[in-house]
């Protein structure tokens, strides 16, 4: 694309200009026979090229699978780092992860949160259409297509009831471009008892009187969430709404405030948000567009910069594939040496109680330096760059004025 721009500059002049255009043409179709040969490639391949081309725009890196390194590459172990606390919680807060996607996403997505995020989840299960032995895959009896997705989160939700209901005490259902820190999921939901009839994500406060969760950030449902949801919603068309539409996160909210499951309050003790439905860079450095639809739509204010995001966040949207490599070294790997953080276990919650809400103002807040910050930072990259899935907007056909992102 690049070189047809720069061709244009040259264009209709001299003959050294026309030699030049020919050379360019000569580069371009060298340009795509390489592209050709390494789209023939296995893709698991380490290759320089590719390791070059992981830098372009997160757009470009959205659609392309190459250069990412195999799993021998990307996985080294830390026998020493002392993960007592955070094996416990794995035995005491079990999670059952699973995550939506389709067959054109096997390959380019999905595997991609099973060799990061995925595979810290007590089980992870990926829900598609079509089998897949590499994942592997639930297929469900779903078409595939957005209009299906209400329909395959139901279907998705019933096989989780029938197969796994005693094997974890939590159910969180994500999608393959979502990123989640399962260490700090199941922090979040310690104090709770999974017999609580409660769901945890980043809450909307459009559509759903409770409020609904962000499809993308991903929700958790206790066990008793679960139970209602299959047992005493799907079959019940007053309490969920039978067939099929775009946005299941919104129908799964009013089927969650129907059953009176409550939606949870997935802040921290701070008022920091834990789970978004953008990348974190979107949230530290916000579109400040008054217009722009999430400021609208979000159910508790957000604060900027390091104001943003719990110190033990949970979950982002909008991943690409090499982003969730990045996250992984970021969070699991690099640490500032000689820098340890005490973390301590809250108390437990009996069953019904919720932790009550954050003070307004989050602790340690600098509002001085924020200010500085807005008056010299012009965003460069602007949240309008991602439209939001138009499930996390409306689930109205004809008012979807926001939902032109029908990417899937
Ligand atoms: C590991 O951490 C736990 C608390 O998180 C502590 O009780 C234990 O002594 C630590 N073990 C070692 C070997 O440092
Ligand atoms: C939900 O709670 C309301 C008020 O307590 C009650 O009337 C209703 O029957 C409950 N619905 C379900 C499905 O539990
Ligand atoms: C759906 O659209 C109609 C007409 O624009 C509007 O009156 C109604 O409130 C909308 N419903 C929802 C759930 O957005």
């Amino acid at each position: 694309m690049k070189m047809a721009g720069h061709s244009i500059l040259y264009e209709g002049n001299t003959s050294k200009t026309r030699s030049l255009l020919t050379l360019l043409i000569g580069l371009l179709i060298g340009f795509c026979i390489a592209e050709l040969i390494s789209y023939m490639t296995i893709s698991e391949d380490i290759n320089p090229k590719n390791i070059v081309a992981s830098t372009a725009s997160p757009k470009q890196q959205l659609t392309n699978d190459v250069g990412i390194p195999n799993l021998g590459v990307i996985e080294h172990e830390h026998p020493f780092d002392n993960t007592s606390l955070s094996d416990q919680l794995k035995r005491e807060v079990r999670v059952l992860c699973w995550v939506m996607t389709n067959p054109s996403n096997h390959k380019k997505k999905a595997r991609h949160v099973k060799r990061t995020w995925g595979k810290r989840c007590n089980i992870l299960l990926f829900m598609s259409s079509a089998a897949d032995e590499e994942l592997p895959t639930v297929k469900l009896d779903v078409e595939e297509g957005r209009p299906n997705l209400w329909r395959k989160v139901k279907e998705a939700f019933k096989y989780v009831y029938k197969h796994h209901y005693n094997d974890a005490d939590w159910f969180y259902k994500a999608d393959d471009d979502t990123y989640a820190v399962i260490e700090n999921l199941r922090y979040m939901l310690y104090p709770y008892s999974p017999e609580t009839p409660v769901h945890f994500g980043f809450k909307f406060k459009t559509f759903v009187k409770q409020g609904y969760m962000s499809g993308g950030a991903g929700y958790v449902l206790s066990k008793e969430a679960l139970r209602r949801f299959v047992v005493d919603g799907i079959p019940d068309p007053k309490m969920c709404l039978p067939g099929t539409v775009i946005n299941e996160d919104i129908e799964i909210g009013k089927c969650m405030e129907n059953l009176n499951v409550t939606a949870g309050d997935s802040r921290d003790v701070n008022g920091r948000g834990r789970m978004f439905p953008f990348v974190p860079e979107q949230m530290l450095i916000p579109n400040k567009d008054p217009n722009f639809w999430y400021w609208n739509y979000q159910y508790y204010k957000t604060d900027d910069g390091l104001d943003c995001c719990s110190d033990n966040a949970i979950s982002f949207h909008y991943v690409a594939p090499n982003f969730m490599y990045v996250l992984d070294y970021l969070i699991y790997h690099l640490k500032p040496f000689g820098v340890e953080r005490s973390q301590q276990l809250p108390a437990k919650l009996k069953v019904g109680e919720l932790m009550s809400p954050p003070k307004e103002e989050p602790a340690n807040s600098n509002e001085d330096s924020v200010d500085d910050y807005d008056r010299l930072y012009t965003p460069a990259v602007t949240m309008n760059s991602n439209e939001p899935d138009s499930r996390e907007v409306s689930s109205n056909e004809s008012g979807r004025k926001f939902a032109n992102g029908e990417k899937n």
